[in-house]
């Protein structure tokens, strides 16, 4: 069965353009992006791994460490990281798991047989520091990511998780959030100093409140 929101995310160890990596030490108490690609030295992968390259710095502001892979091997990767950095200006960094043996792969069923055999789809896993499963997103093979919104997706998941807040359709950081139901108006006072404004009994809004 394919892991779900809530699963403890499997631990392994597996080889990358940055040596053995064993995934609950390299995610350390923190946050944690595993995401597949279909194959080296295509387009729509060079573009995404050049992006994630880019973007490592606000991952790392979240405290995530982010970790690619395909079934590939890991001697592919180090080639292709050279046309990545030609095609994209970045330069690879952060591992790359080569998984030929897909032992990967399956654990966190990367392979779709009936999209493709052979080749892993575009994964998207968040773990959390807890090594659960936070969020999973599926992607084909001809539509590359948008790893902005896995920034979002990681700001909202990172404040839900210490306020009794959700966030509304389209937020992004800094923008007012809806408090949980679970919370009476009574106890939403106390909780939020800032205030709030009741649009129905059951939606909220309050300004975030770690602004
Ligand atoms: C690509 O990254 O461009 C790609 C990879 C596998 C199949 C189709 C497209």
């Amino acid at each position: 069965m394919a892991l779900q929101l809530g699963d403890v995310a499997p631990d392994f160890t597996a080889e990358s353009t940055e040596g053995t990596i064993h995934f609950y030490d390299y995610l350390g108490d923190g946050w944690g992006v595993l995401f597949s690609h279909p194959k080296d030295f295509t387009p729509v992968c060079t573009t995404e791994l050049g992006e994630v390259a880019r973007l490592k710095g606000e991952f790392e502001k979240r405290n995530t460490k982010v970790l690619g892979l395909s079934v590939d091997p890991v001697s592919s990767h180090e080639s292709w990281a050279g046309d990545i950095k030609d095609a994209t200006g970045q330069s690879l960094n952060y591992p790359l798991i080569g998984d030929p043996d897909r032992l990967v792969a399956d654990l966190f069923g990367m392979i779709h047989p009936n999209a493709s055999d052979t080749l892993t789809v575009r994964s998207v896993f968040v773990v959390g520091p807890d090594k659960k499963v936070k969020l999973t997103i599926t992607y084909p093979a001809s539509t590359g990511r948008n790893f902005q919104e896995i920034l979002r997706v990681l700001d909202s998941l990172q404040l839900t998780a210490k306020y009794s807040v959700a966030t509304p359709v389209n937020w992004v950081d800094g923008e007012d959030v809806i408090i949980t139901t679970a919370v009476s108006d009574e106890d939403a006072k106390v909780r939020f100093p800032k205030g709030f404004k009741a649009v129905k009994p059951y939606l909220r809004y309050t300004p975030q409140p770690n602004r």
